[in-house]
């Protein structure tokens, strides 16, 4: 019994060690001034939002589920008003390419920064704890997020994850 508990922690232990090597997570930047963009690693909790944090990769974009989703998310949030119903440009800019304000925004780790914590020029950051001051459960989640952007490159030519 006592062996099997010794046997079960340190197989726990090395399982840990090794997910925590294999988790050598992308780092993010400030689209505002290039500086460290910490986003608390536990906000991504579904595979999709994993996986990205560990590749940089959107794993959404291109499946027509995740990209309904993201239409409504986009709806939902009021990117709509500003950039239109197609994400082509209202008061704000088109969003779909091929060229972008943000030349990062081309990639899908560069958007998710853009949107997540926004810029100076009229973008207010939208993830979750930054989008309220008032109310640190408000805000777009990064699997959401994640899910926007794989509508929006399905309005556009690039897919980001190129
Ligand atoms: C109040 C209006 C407003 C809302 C709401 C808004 N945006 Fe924006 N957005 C802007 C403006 C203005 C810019 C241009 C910012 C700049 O030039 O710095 C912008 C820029 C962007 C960019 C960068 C585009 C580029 O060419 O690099 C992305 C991506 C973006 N918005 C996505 C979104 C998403 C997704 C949402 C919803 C979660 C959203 N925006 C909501 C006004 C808005």
């Amino acid at each position: 019994m006592l062996v099997k508990k010794i046997l079960m922690s340190s197989l726990l232990v090395s399982m840990m060690t090794f997910a925590g090597i294999a988790s050598a997570d992308i780092s993010f930047v400030k689209t505002t001034d290039g500086s460290a963009l910490k986003i608390d690693s536990s906000l991504f909790d579904t595979p999709a939002a994993k996986e990205f944090l560990a590749t940089g990769k959107n794993p959404y974009v291109g499946n027509a589920e995740a990209v309904a989703k993201g239409k409504k998310i986009f709806g939902m949030y009021s990117c709509t008003q500003c950039h239109g119903p197609e994400a082509k440009g209202q008061v704000g800019p088109g969003l779909v390419g091929p060229t972008f304000r943000y030349p990062k925004d081309a990639t899908n780790k560069g958007m998710f920064e853009t949107v997540w914590n926004g810029t100076n020029g009229g973008m207010g950051a939208k993830g979750i704890g930054l989008m309220d001051a008032t109310d640190p459960k408000n805000g777009i989640t990064p699997d959401e997020l994640l899910k926007v952007i794989a509508w929006i490159r399905s309005n556009g030519t690039v897919t980001g994850n190129e």
